[in-house]
């Protein structure tokens, strides 16, 4: 078929490889310290409760477990993640407003199969998540994107392009410990959000799959919560908390919810019913909150070690954000170094990174960045690491 290239569809043409995973085969190397990643530590994994867990589903509820299931999701699941976040948000929602999906990352997808259309505005972080600028640009939506500082996303600049008439169809904000800076949206600049919204009439589409993983600070009310408009979905996903099991949810308008409903049924018909039915008794055991504070520990040492070693060591004119929680430090480095030249020098001394470029569309680079993870490596290797690494950039500056 290579030698057949008209017989591959336009989509298949135009949707780009990750360029993290383009890094795999540098990073995956034997004795590399690995800040690259943004896999969640395995040692979090709740094992023991997924193997009981999964024993007494086989044998209590084999022939619904092991079927096909409802696209929405198993309606039990539905209804508990309704419950979660009512109370989470001091809402009342219903579990028809809750569409259990494969990942979050499939909700993003399922966001911009129902909405975007060829050409339309998507306003985005910039930098932000490699998995969010694919899922629209699946669909060819036109990007805008909009510079960060330390209190996320910069409305001002996002409400002057609004006002000069432009129209915008969607906004895609990761407003907790956002992957790739670990920054976290102001409260002020969320409602802001919601008012530009409800002015312009555009889409919030909120991707929070890191709230629950915060060290320090006070939590700040998801843009769902403050927006009684209508405009915004907030998604998320057991990934971080629980295991990579591929299942998150979305919680939206209910007419909106249908839309996805129909979306869903030729990307993969329905979630895996097993899957939901292990999330579903760890929630309904009440097993996932206090899984939630181990996790929150575990992370927070390794948080604090990557910082504190950051601050001993880096050179003069590094700077880096202080992320509230998450996973990721955000680094930047004086402009003349060139990081595509500082990430191969790492990688001879062992130590890995993600080159800040991956994270942004073209012609918005900001190319004297980069992205580590804090959760991956021990705090004793965190610390060798990073060590490593402001060597390196000591030596190019
Ligand atoms: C901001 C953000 N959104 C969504 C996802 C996708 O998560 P999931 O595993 O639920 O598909 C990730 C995963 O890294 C992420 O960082």
């Amino acid at each position: 078929m290579d030698s057949q290239n008209d017989l591959y569809s336009d989509l298949s043409n135009h949707i780009k490889p990750s360029p993290i995973r383009a890094l795999m085969p540098f990073i995956r190397q034997p004795g590399v310290i690995g800040f690259a990643g943004g896999l969640p530590a395995p040692e979090t994994f709740p094992v023991e409760e997924i193997q009981e867990i999964t024993a007494n589903v086989l044998a209590e509820e084999p022939g619904s477990a092991l079927q096909y299931g409802p696209t929405t999701g198993d309606p039990r699941l539905r209804q508990i993640l309704a419950e979660r976040f009512s109370q989470k948000m001091g809402m009342d929602l219903d579990s028809e407003q809750v569409i259990v999906t494969t990942g979050s990352q499939q909700a993003l997808y399922l966001a911009s199969m129902i909405h975007v259309n060829k050409g339309d505005n998507v306003a985005i972080e910039s930098p932000t998540f490699t998995g969010g600028l694919s899922a629209f640009d699946a669909f060819h939506a036109n990007f805008v994107p909009i510079e960060m500082d330390n209190d996320g996303l910069r409305t001002d600049i996002l409400e002057e392009w609004l006002q000069a008439g432009n129209r915008l169809k969607m906004l895609y904000t990761i407003p907790d410990f956002q992957n790739p800076t670990g920054v976290t949206l102001s409260l002020e600049r969320r409602k802001k959000l919601v008012e530009l919204a409800n002015s312009y009439n555009f889409i919030i589409m909120e991707d929070a799959p890191y709230t629950d993983l915060r060290y320090s600070g006070e939590h700040v009310p998801s843009i769902y919560s403050l927006d009684d408009t209508g405009h915004t979905y907030f998604c998320g996903s057991f990934s971080k908390v629980f295991a990579p099991i591929r299942l998150g949810w979305l919680i939206g308008p209910k007419q909106a919810i249908g839309r996805m409903n129909i979306a869903k049924q030729p990307v993969d018909t329905c979630s895996p019913m097993l899957t939901q039915a292990i999330v579903y008794y760890f929630l309904a055991q009440k097993m996932l909150d206090p899984q939630i504070e181990k996790i929150v520990k575990f992370y927070q040492k390794r948080r604090n070690a990557m910082l504190s070693v950051l601050d001993e060591v880096m050179p003069e004119g590094v700077t880096w954000t202080k992320p509230e929680g998450g996973m990721f430090v955000w680094i930047t480095v004086p402009e003349h170094v060139d990081v595509q030249k500082l990430f191969h020098a790492a990688i001879d001394q062992k130590v890995a990174f993600v080159t800040g470029s991956a994270f942004f569309i073209e012609g918005a680079v900001q190319s004297n960045t980069l992205r580590v993870n804090f959760v991956s490596e021990t705090e004793e290797q965190i610390e060798v690491g990073i060590k490593r690494l402001a060597d390196v950039i000591r030596d190019m500056l």
